[in-house]
């Protein structure tokens, strides 16, 4: 996101006024609509029995859910960030931070970032760079937070449209290469809304990055933002881009030793979960938290985590899984664009419909009378 450093400060106002205005208006629906839990009625089990934490970058994660990366780099996004690392305090969600680029231009924007560490002492920091950052300025950036992990941000689409933005991406995955070389962290590359392809995810396995946030379609759209921002309204041929999050899960997942997670339009406790079980570790939310915050507070942000939390829990306990990668083994059925998406890639939908297999036909031993173990009820 290089840009004439006058103006990075109105941008990040710029993108926070016009991602909340999308957030409100009336839900569109996304692909995870089509993406349907067989219920099976006796699968449940005790809800004191789900764990959800989580395993991701080398810490372990108290949920599955992060704050993902927004903001940072003026005033107004400062005190955002205040507020998102209190919330992060409170329920121990994992936050990233917005772009640092203004930051690594201007050493005197550092407050505008490190809040999220001094707000949040004890909790898991995500630094944020783009894929044009050298390693020496990425090391700054995770050294301003004390940061657990860095993410790289892909957003080609976005400097495109973006008036002021790059137009040269040939170096991007050589930067990447160098920087999770360099970096005494884990590093996650994470696209901004526009999903990453399994190609992308491949090529970032040989790169040496191992977490990759598929960050698809569905969700906050930076076309569309950019385009506001552009005198011409010229590039609404572009809003809408790329692939949803399902479908990048689909295609992406079993790319051998990257962990996948998920961003991009997950809405509600019920995208997560039907987000894992499509192969994310864990998912990331960004636009539907701010909107929370900005139109009403930072307790309603927290009292909306933890109910988010909570039903999570609720809807693992009713799908009888009882650790987030359990819900990988739930029948899903994939219906509408999403299997329509799969037919033309080349995925086979069906196998997601019966993958439960035994598990939630098979009659249990703690079921007093039960016959003998393996039989399966018509
Ligand atoms: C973002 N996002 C983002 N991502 C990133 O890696 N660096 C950044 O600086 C920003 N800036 C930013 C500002 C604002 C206001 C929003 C809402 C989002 C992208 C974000 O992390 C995420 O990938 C997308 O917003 C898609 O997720 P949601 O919004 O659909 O949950």
């Amino acid at each position: 996101m290089t840009t004439r450093p006058d103006s990075i400060g109105d941008r990040k106002d710029d993108h926070v006024r016009l991602a909340v205005d999308q957030h409100r208006q009336p839900a569109e629906g996304n692909d995870f609509d089509t993406v349907r839990f067989v219920h099976h009625a006796l699968a449940g089990i005790d809800r004191i029995d789900v764990d959800p934490t989580v395993e991701v970058a080398d810490c372990r994660w108290p949920a599955p859910l992060y704050i993902n990366a927004m903001t940072g780099g003026s005033h107004r996004t400062g005190a955002i960030n205040r507020e998102l690392a209190v919330a992060a305090a409170e329920t121990g969600l994992p936050i990233a931070a917005g772009s640092m680029s203004a930051y690594l231009r201007d050493p005197a924007l550092a407050e505008t970032y490190r809040v999220l560490r001094t707000e949040n002492p004890r909790g898991v920091v995500l630094a944020n760079v783009n894929a044009d950052t050298t390693p020496e300025q990425a090391r700054r950036a995770i050294d301003l937070l004390e940061a657990n992990a860095l993410q790289i941000h892909l957003n080609a689409v976005q400097e495109i449209v973006m008036p002021e933005g790059d137009r040269d991406f040939a170096h991007w995955a050589g930067r990447i290469e160098a920087i999770a070389a360099a970096v005494d962290v884990p590093v996650i590359v994470k696209e901004v809304g526009f999903g990453l392809s399994r190609a992308t995810v491949a090529l970032l396995a040989d790169l040496g990055v191992t977490v990759a946030d598929v960050g698809g379609r569905g969700g906050t759209d930076f076309a569309r933002i950019e385009n506001r921002r552009r005198a011409d309204l010229g590039f609404s041929c572009l809003e809408g881009w790329g692939q949803s999050t399902p479908c990048c899960l689909l295609a992406a997942t079993g790319v051998d030793g990257v962990t996948l997670l998920a961003s991009g339009g997950i809405r509600s406790p019920l995208d997560t979960a039907r987000a894992l079980a499509l192969g994310a570790r864990a998912t990331g939310v960004a636009g539907a938290f701010l909107t929370v915050l900005l139109d009403r507070g930072t307790d309603a942000l927290v009292t909306t985590i933890r109910g988010w939390l909570d039903h999570l829990v609720s809807i693992m306990t009713v799908l009888g899984a009882a650790t987030p990668d359990a819900l990988t083994d739930c029948d899903l059925l994939l219906t509408g664009p999403v299997e329509s998406y799969c037919r033309a890639a080349g995925i086979d939908t069906t196998q997601f419909a019966r993958r439960s297999g035994s598990r939630v036909a098979t009659r249990s031993d703690s079921w007093p009378g039960a016959p003998a173990e393996g039989t399966v009820l018509a």
